[in-house]
C-alpha cells in the first residue's frame, strides 16, 4: 500500500556551501537517506523507512518551496531568506553559514562617503535587501542582478558597487573591493512552512529540540 503525502516530512535543502553542513546536522539529529550527497543528481531522495524526503533545491528556491508546502521544512541562509520575502515559519538560528552582507567598491575608486554613490549603479544578487538599505539611506540606485560572480560588476565597468555576502573576504581581496559598508549579519536558518508546522507539529518540534541539544553540545565541545 502506498504511504499518503502526509505521513512523510519533506525537508528542502539547498545546493552549495550550506548542504554538507545541513546533512551533517540531519544525521546528527537521526535523520538521513542514501545517496544524500553533494555530487547527486537525484532531486528527491526519500528514506522510506524513516518517511523522510528530501528535496534537494537552488538556494534561492529553498522559501519558495517551504512557503508553497512542496516542503514542510528547510535549511536556508537567512540573507536568502530575507530576499525572498516568503513568509514562512524561523524555528532556529543554526548558528553555521555565518556570512554578513555588504557593500563594496574598487578600492582605488573609493569616494568619500556612502552618499556618493547616489544614482550609481550596484550589481547585486539582493536587489530588494540592498533597495530597502539604500532608500533607508535616502539614496536613489540602479539596481543590475546578477547571479553570481557579482565581484565581477566593478570590475568590467558593469557597475560601480556592489552589495554582497562575504564569508572569508578571500574574494574581495583578490578582486582589489574594499568593504565601506555592513548591510546585515547572516546564518543558516531552519524554517517550516505554518501549515505543517501546525499539522505536523511533533516531528517538527522534536526535530527542532533535538537541533538546538545537538547546537548546544557542539558550542560546549568548542568552548
Ligand atoms: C559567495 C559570494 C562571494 C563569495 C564570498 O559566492 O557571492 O562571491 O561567496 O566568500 P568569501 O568572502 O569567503 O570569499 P559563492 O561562492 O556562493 O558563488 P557565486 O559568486 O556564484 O554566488
Amino acid at each position: 500500500m502506498q504511504s499518503s503525502e502526509n505521513e512523510y516530512l519533506t525537508i528542502a535543502l539547498p545546493k552549495g556551501k550550506l548542504f554538507p553542513l545541513a546533512v551533517d546536522l540531519f544525521r546528527e539529529a537521526g535523520i538521513s537517506a542514501d545517496g544524500l550527497t553533494d555530487s547527486s543528481r537525484k532531486l528527491v531522495i526519500t528514506n522510506e523507512a524513516q518517511k523522510v524526503k528530501f528535496i534537494i533545491s537552488k538556494t534561492a528556491d529553498v522559501p519558495t518551496y517551504v512557503e508553497y508546502g512542496a516542503a514542510d521544512i528547510g535549511i536556508i541562509g537567512k540573507d536568502v531568506l530575507v530576499e525572498s520575502g516568503q513568509d514562512v515559519y524561523e524555528l532556529l538560528d543554526l548558528g553555521f553559514g555565518k556570512c554578513h552582507l555588504m557593500m563594496a567598491v574598487p578600492k582605488d575608486k573609493k569616494r568619500d562617503k556612502l552618499t556618493d554613490y547616489t544614482h550609481t549603479r550596484v550589481a547585486t544578487k539582493f536587489p530588494h535587501i540592498a533597495e530597502k538599505f539604500f532608500n533607508e539611506h535616502g539614496m536613489q540606485m540602479e539596481y543590475i542582478k546578477l547571479n553570481g560572480s557579482i565581484e565581477l560588476g566593478p570590475i568590467v565597468g558593469l557597475s560601480e558597487s556592489i552589495v554582497d555576502i562575504v564569508e572569508t573576504g578571500t574574494t574581495l581581496k583578490e578582486n582589489n573591493l574594499e568593504e565601506i559598508v555592513h548591510i546585515m549579519d547572516a546564518s543558516a536558518r531552519l524554517v517550516a512552512n505554518r501549515v505543517s508546522f501546525r499539522l505536523k507539529f511533533d516531528r517538527i518540534y522534536s526535530l527542532t529540540e533535538k537541533m538546538k541539544q545537538i547546537l548546544t553540545e557542539r558550542a560546549e565541545g568548542n568552548k
